[in-house]
This record gives structure tokens, sequence and C-alpha cells, in this order.
């Protein structure tokens, strides 16, 4: 709670409840917010690295990191400097290991006994996230490990649970919801895709219903929170290259979601601190990038996590935080989804799921009259206290330019250097720009 109170003063949010939509008292457990962390873009990380991006977690309401562990050799010895790190700063944020199955390998009975030693290490360690009691174990993916038993099922079951010391685990499984429920080695389930519409609409609370429709009420579920998804690697590299539908104010659209079922959410779990190739970091552009240099570099995000702490503070005490400072947050592509470009990738799937449009959201202490343009578009309107969306269509090249007018007088100013909007498109690059105001 303590930190809790210090991030609230830092963002000039009080703690002082407005009018909660949602009903506080449902369920007495507590809830976390976690951020999934991919160990391996920090090949270059030293402890001080580590408490950077610790301490920042920290101060925007993120209780712990996933930690996001592949196969390569080197990675174990960043984990370890985390967990160290963690414990040298004598902070209570706190740390668990998620498993990518995608990458580590787990074909025999003895990649079972391998696989332990990535979180065996850290049961006892001051700053292992705990849920229950229990060290906290989740992965990505794992659906095809049978580790030599010739099923999943007993696979897991040999690896995590048959007379092993116990761990508390909460995989993501890319499995038909159905069978969730028959798992007998989880204590909980993560719905990785819950955290963005899968086609052509809005996000919804559909699938994460399915899901927990299956965890008859005893086991817990950690849903999935996500700002963007664009990644665009050609056929010679990974072969991936795709958008997920984020337009709507996604990121608020979602984090509403997990907000108002906080009722059968225990976690939340930011997608992610620091995945450039896939565009959903909300981390500082930090370590070493896989290859992702030329839609990420210039596009920093750190704007989305100041709003998601917002969210953050209302997940955890069931009240949305009293507004104690105006604050405008504003993102979007900065080139038309359907232009042309020299790009050797071509223009990624789903692209036609994208309109041209900045979104906009505000965090007001009281009534203002917003006014923002990017050249001939513009808009001013006028809006209450607390949260509001707006949206603004992006046409011609155009640069842009908002302010705030309570009283008459301006009471911010806000034209975020870099957030241009051009209709001549050096690559196909539909990551976001991301702007907040101070
Ligand atoms: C998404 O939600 C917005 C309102 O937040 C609505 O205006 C829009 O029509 C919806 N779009 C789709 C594709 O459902
Ligand atoms: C949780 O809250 C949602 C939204 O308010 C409601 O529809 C649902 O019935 C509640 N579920 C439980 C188990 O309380």
């Amino acid at each position: 709670m303590h930190h809790l109170l210090l991030l609230l003063a830092l963002l000039g949010l009080g703690v002082a409840a407005q009018q909660s939509p949602f009903d506080v008292v449902s369920s007495g457990s507590q809830r976390y917010v976690v951020a999934h962390f991919m160990v391996g873009n920090t090949y270059p990380y030293t402890t001080s690295d580590w408490a950077q991006d610790i301490s920042l977690a920290s101060s925007k309401g993120i209780d712990a990191f996933a930690l996001n562990v592949g196969r390569d050799p080197w990675q174990p010895d960043r984990i370890k400097d985390a967990y160290e790190t963690a414990r040298q700063l004598g902070t209570n944020f706190q740390l668990f290991i998620s498993l990518d199955m995608t990458s580590i390998p787990c074909a025999t009975r003895d990649h079972a006994e391998q696989l332990r030693y990535y979180f065996e290490p850290y049961r006892n360690h001051p700053n292992q996230f705990k849920y229950n009691g229990l060290p906290f174990l989740s992965t990505f993916a794992g659906e095809g490990c049978s580790f030599g038993t010739g099923s999943y099922k007993d696979g897991w079951s040999l690896a995590i649970k048959d007379g092993r010391p116990p761990v508390y685990f909460v995989p993501s499984f890319f499995l038909d919801p159905g069978t969730i429920g028959s798992l007998n080695f989880v204590d909980g389930t993560f719905h990785w895709n819950g955290a963005w519409p899968m086609k052509n609409t809005n996000v919804s609370w559909v699938s994460d219903n399915e899901y927990i429709s299956q965890l008859g009420g005893k086991r817990m579920y950690m849903a999935g929170v996500s700002p963007w998804f664009f990644t665009h690697y050609g056929p010679d590299t990974w072969n991936k290259n795709w958008i997920y539908r984020c337009d709507d104010w996604h990121f608020v659209q979602r984090w509403e979601l997990v907000v108002n079922h906080r009722n059968v959410t225990q976690i939340a779990q930011l997608i992610t601190w620091n995945d450039y190739g896939e565009s959903h970091y909300v981390g500082p552009i930090h370590g070493a990038q896989p290859n992702s240099q030329s839609w990420v570099d210039g596009f920093d995000h750190q704007g989305w996590l100041d709003l998601s702490a917002y969210y953050a503070a209302a997940f955890k005490t069931g009240y949305y935080p009293l507004i104690r400072r105006d604050r405008i947050f504003l993102w979007g592509r900065l080139y038309p989804a359907a232009a042309g470009s020299p790009d050797r990738v071509p223009r990624p799937a789903n692209w036609e799921w994208t309109q041209d449009v900045l979104w906009g959201a505000m965090l007001l202490t009281d009534d203002a009259q917003l006014k923002i343009s990017c050249g001939a578009s513009k808009l001013t309107a006028t809006y209450p206290a607390g949260l509001s969306k707006f949206q603004l269509p992006l046409v011609d090249a155009c640069s842009v330019s908002a302010s705030l007018v309570r009283n008459n007088q301006v009471v911010l100013n806000f034209s975020p250097q870099g957030f241009s909007f051009s209709t001549r498109p050096p690559m196909y690059n539909f990551n976001s720009f991301v702007a907040a105001s101070p």
C-alpha cells in the first residue's frame, strides 16, 4: 500500500476516491499488476540497468516482472542479476519466471529436469513473487510440451507437480478454453491473446470469460493488457509481419474491461515491458533490440506507462484515483495505412483493419475545453473532470498541437516533438507514436 501512495503522489493523483463504477467488496484477495519482461532483450544489461527498470516499474504501479526466459545460455545470468539487484535495492518489487516454451526445449524427460534450473534457485529469494504462499511460475505457450511422456498433460505434471517442491503454476497455454478445466496441474490460467481483439473488432471480455468459466472459481485468472501490436519481420528473418487492431483507444478499452472485471481477475499482466519486436513495450527503449530498430527507434511508449498507472491503481484498490494534475495522452500511427512505401518487407497483414486516426485520452482535474489540431483537422470540445477520450482524423501531412482552456485561461499547451503525420512512409511502420504531457 505504501508504494501505491507514493506512486499516486508522483503521478499527481490523490487517494481520495472518486465515485467508483464497480463493486469494491466483491472479493477480499489482493490484486497485482505485473509486466511481461523479455530477458532475451537484455544481453548488455548491467545491474544498474536492472535497478532503473525496477524503480521505474515500481513507480508506475507495477508489482512484479514476469521474466520471459528463453534458451540462450546467457539468460539465466541476467535473471540472477535481476533478483540480486531487487534484493540490494531493498524494494518489495517482485520477480517470477515465465518460461518461454517456444524457445526452451521440452521433448524429453531430461528437459523436464533442466527446466527446474530456471526457477528453483529463487524459491526462497526475498523478491520472489508468491501467490498463496507459493513461488509463482508462468509460461509463454507450452501446450506442445510432452517432456518425453507422450502428452502435454503428463509432461507438465512430471515437470512441475509430481513429487516436486510446490509452485503456483499459471501457464499461458494456447488451448481451447474448454480444456483448461481438466488441467489438474495448473493453479490458474493466463490468457495471453485476450489482450487484443483477434479480428477486426474492438477488444471484449468474451474470450476471458470462456477461460474464467472453466476455472471453477477456485483457481486464479491472470488477464492480459496490451497497448498495441505491430511486428515487421520479413521472410528472410522471423517471417512475422502483421498488426492486431488497436484502434478506438484499445489500451484504455482493455484496461477498463480488466478493472470492471476485477471481481474475477487476480492479476493483470501488461504485455509488455520491453518486447520491441512486437511494438507493445511500455518501458524505455533500452537493452538490445531484436532487429526492430527500424520501427522502434524514435517511438518511445512511456506515455502509456503513465496512463497505465491510473488503471493499475483502480484495479488494485477498486477506486479510480482523484486527479490532481491535468494530463493529455496522444497516440497513433504516423503514416496512412494505405500509403505505398519502398519497404522491402511488405505491408503488414491486417493493415486494412486500422484507420488513420489520432487517439487521445485526458485526465482532467475539472471541466475544461480541449483544442487539438493537426493541419486542417481540428477539434474543439468541452470535457468534464475525470478521464475522457477523443479522436482526430489524420489526413494530410501535419503536426499535432493541443491545449486546454479553463476559465478563459490556457492551462496546458502541448505540441509534442516528433508527432508529425506524413503521407509518404519511408517504410511500412505501423508502430504507434506516443506522447504524454508532463
Ligand atoms: C469500437 O468502440 C467504439 C466506441 O468506443 C465504437 O465507436 C466503434 O464503432 C467500435 N468499433 C468496432 C469495430 O466495433
Ligand atoms: C463480476 O462483475 C461483472 C461485471 O460487473 C458481472 O457481470 C459478473 O456477474 C461478476 N461476476 C462475479 C462472479 O461476481
